[in-house]
């Protein structure tokens, strides 16, 4: 600990220092009002300060009126040095925000006792400071992380209205669905074969120019439209009940590189025209329990939206790693598109978010594999720069992290109806 003597009489300093020779102290010396003021404001400041009331430039009193001031200055514990013809020294002194005061001239071992309890209060102030500052450090992590509970709270609130909502909706509109597109089938072939000719030699023709009459390549535009119109609404349905209920396969020891393979094969018609799609295998020492089918379903979502990210892209490239990290599987799926600006980097997950033009997007991949992911008791993570790429990281946990994940599913699902 350091101790600031200050005092103008050279005899009361030597006195001072002789005092606290053989204490553990260290002490650094000022002469005047204005010297002592400097060291106490720069670092390294010392703890306790030994301050004559009279000294040439700011007087004791005056230094500790200017000390109590700074709020933000480290504790110094003051002792005030008076004479003991100067009575009303004490009490301004003490008003002025002096810790305590010794009376010139003074018994040594009082001054030690007295510079002791001084010691004491600093090490209590600091230890009281660093408690702060861990508390305050802490009610802010916490702060954060009521945040981000509620934020979650949020997003899994209206993952669940719109799951059921989705399944109600997908359940309507799928019986006509497989009508129209059963109809839709027959009429292409029925066109094909009999139709288109029997038309073409049979339709009447009009005078009039501005009247529309079909030619058979436009009659089969328009079944080819309907159909491609059909098989859109076949995904977004399909997509919506595979929102609410993830539908095929079991869960299983899962053959990483098996999805990973299948993934890519399904995504050729698409990726094909982008570019190839590398990949790095290392797998883990440890096996991971999951359903494959969904699995491969959230690496072609991924790599899916990886190569739309990659439209118009000068230098396009889709690397996909199968990876491993503290007991956790990890799929890495990165591209080096367009990036997603901080703004949509929360608005992803949700349902029907979708930057893609009218008639392209759906907006449910990601909101299908985050969910899935969260039902593997792992998660879907998303690093990303504007113009620069995205990396999508799949994380799944082990074979005892799923069963764990798991036992305390039904756990609390047990809890909740006690
Ligand atoms: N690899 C990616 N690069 C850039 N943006 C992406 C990427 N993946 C997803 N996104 C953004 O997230 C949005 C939501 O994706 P998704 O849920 O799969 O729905 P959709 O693909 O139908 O739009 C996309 O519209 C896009 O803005
Ligand atoms: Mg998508």
């Amino acid at each position: 600990m350091r101790i600031l003597l200050a005092d103008d009489d050279q005899i009361t300093l030597r006195l001072l220092e002789n005092s606290l020779k053989k204490t553990a102290y260290e002490t650094v010396q000022a002469t005047d009002g204005n010297e002592a003021w400097k060291i106490l404001t720069t670092p390294p400041v010392p703890e306790i300060a030994l301050l004559d009331w009279m000294m040439p430039g700011i007087d004791g009193t005056e230094i500790c009126r200017r000390l109590r001031k700074q709020p933000t200055s480290a504790f110094i514990y003051i002792i005030l040095i008076t004479s003991n013809d100067r009575p009303q020294d004490i009490t301004s002194g003490l008003d002025a925000g002096a810790n305590d005061y010794i009376i010139k001239p003074f018994n040594k071992d009082e001054l030690r006792s007295r510079v002791a309890v001084g010691a004491r209060v600093v090490s209590y102030e600091q230890t009281l400071t660093r408690t702060n500052d861990a508390l305050v450090k802490y009610s802010q992590h916490m702060e954060l992380l009521a945040q981000e509970r509620a934020q979650q709270l949020v997003q899994a609130d209206r993952m669940i209205s719109l799951g059921t909502m989705a399944a109600g909706i997908a359940h309507e509109i799928n019986n006509p669905l497989t009508i129209a597109q059963g109809n839709i089938n027959l009429l292409k072939n029925f066109w094909a074969y009999f139709g288109e000719k029997a038309y073409a030699a049979s339709a009447p023709k009009t005078k009039k120019p501005e009247a529309f009459q079909p030619q058979p390549k436009d009659v089969r535009e328009m079944i080819e439209t309907s159909e491609k119109a059909i098989k859109r609404l076949r995904n977004i349905v399909d997509g919506m009940r595979s929102f609410s209920h993830g539908q095929g396969g079991s869960v299983e020891i899962l053959q990483p590189e098996v999805c990973l393979r299948d993934a890519i094969q399904i995504c050729l018609p698409k990726t094909k025209h982008v570019c190839e799609i590398a990949f790095h295998v290392n797998l883990p020492p440890f096996q991971v329990k999951a359903n494959p089918v969904q699995i491969t379903q959230i690496l072609v979502n991924l790599i899916s939206n990886a190569a739309d990210a990659l439209q118009g892209i000068p230098h396009p490239a889709i690397t996909v790693d199968i990876d491993h990290d503290g007991g956790k599987l990890l799929f890495r799926v990165q591209d080096n598109g367009a990036g997603i600006s901080q703004e949509n980097l929360t608005k992803i997950w949700s349902p029907l978010f979708t930057t893609k033009p009218k008639g392209q997007g759906t907006g449910l991949g990601l909101a299908i594999c985050m969910k899935i992911a969260q039902d593997h008791g792992g998660e879907l993570k998303v690093e990303s720069q504007a113009k620069k790429g995205t990396v999508f990281t799949l994380v799944l946990p082990n074979t005892e992290g799923y069963d764990r994940f798991l036992k305390e599913n039904v756990q609390d699902d047990t809890g909740d109806e006690a």
